[in-house]
């Protein structure tokens, strides 16, 4: 059973300054709900009932916002707006939520590595980029996919999509050999390679189910790529020493961490909402 979620979120989220300059980039709204609300519901619904965030320095509005808010509460009892706080209620109800923080950003493996303290090293748990927005309007959604193929094949999995190869470089980047229709057994991971030195075109997006083991990995991985602990280095040896699936999602991603898929997934959720 995977019941815990990892939120790394201390990234300072430059490409939207100035708005994160004293809000998280992941309180930035897609219409009414911040991101990381619609990443704690894809959780949810992947059977996670345990929310860990990576935070950092300015960044206790996602506190704030998995709590309860008293003044507003009784603001707007009996009103029609009460409704607008369903959703958050019911997970405020149903989850518990724990933060620790990295003081320092040395990489997305080393915020996974503060989130040892959360999330245990007895269990897999899944983790969750919630600048990268999922959606899949025909079934499951993207961690609830990766839930099931995690309960077959009992090892890491990362998602991953096929990206133009002009983009490659903005991505970790898998090459395996496909053992099933859209599951690759990895055999290769490189973090943001040159465009013309990539194995593949198959990015690795926001979403991945981890086994404790990484942790122990990921003390002994050296930095990497811009000199952070790349998770992508650490998920390299644990293909090598065992296995790790790269798996080709059902649905939809936006990049919420650039201007261009914000406004993207604004649309598209704005359309759906009409
Ligand atoms: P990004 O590099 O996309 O996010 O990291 P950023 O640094 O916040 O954004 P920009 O590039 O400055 O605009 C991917 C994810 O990893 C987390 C970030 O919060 C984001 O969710 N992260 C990254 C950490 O928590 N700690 C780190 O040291 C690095």
């Amino acid at each position: 059973m995977i019941t815990k979620c990892l939120f790394p979120a201390a990234g300072y989220g430059t490409r939207f300054l100035p708005a994160t300059k004293a809000m998280p980039k992941e309180m930035l709204p897609i219409l009414t709900k911040p991101l990381i609300q619609y990443g704690v519901e894809e959780a949810y619904d992947a059977g996670c009932c345990i929310m860990a965030t990576i935070t950092g320095r300015g960044k206790r509005a996602i506190t704030d916002h998995f709590d309860k808010s008293y003044e507003l509460e009784h603001q707007i009892q009996d009103t029609s707006k009460e409704n607008l706080l369903k959703e958050i209620r019911d997970l405020i109800k149903n989850c518990t939520f724990t933060y620790t923080r990295q003081n320092e950003m040395k990489g997305l493996g080393d915020a996974i590595y503060k989130g040892k303290s959360l999330v245990g090293d007895q269990e897999p748990f899944a983790v969750i980029l919630a600048d990268d927005l999922c959606v899949n309007p025909d079934g499951d959604g993207v961690l609830t996919q990766m839930v099931k193929l995690y309960n077959k094949y009992k090892c890491s999995i990362v998602a991953i999509m096929e990206v133009p190869k002009d983009q490659v470089h903005k991505y970790g980047v898998i090459a395996g050999k496909e053992i099933e229709d859209g599951i690759f057994m990895i055999n290769d991971m490189v973090e943001k390679p040159d465009n013309d030195k990539a194995p593949t075109n198959l990015a690795i997006i926001g979403r991945y189910i981890l086994t404790p083991e990484i942790f122990e990995i990921i003390k002994q991985t050296k930095p990497g790529k811009n000199g952070e602990i790349q998770i992508t280095d650490a998920l390299l040896t644990q293909a090598k020493n065992g296995m790790v699936l790269g798996y080709k999602f059902k649905g939809k991603r936006f990049d919420c961490g650039s201007v261009e898929g914000y406004v993207e997934a604004t649309n598209y959720f704005y359309n759906m909402h009409k």
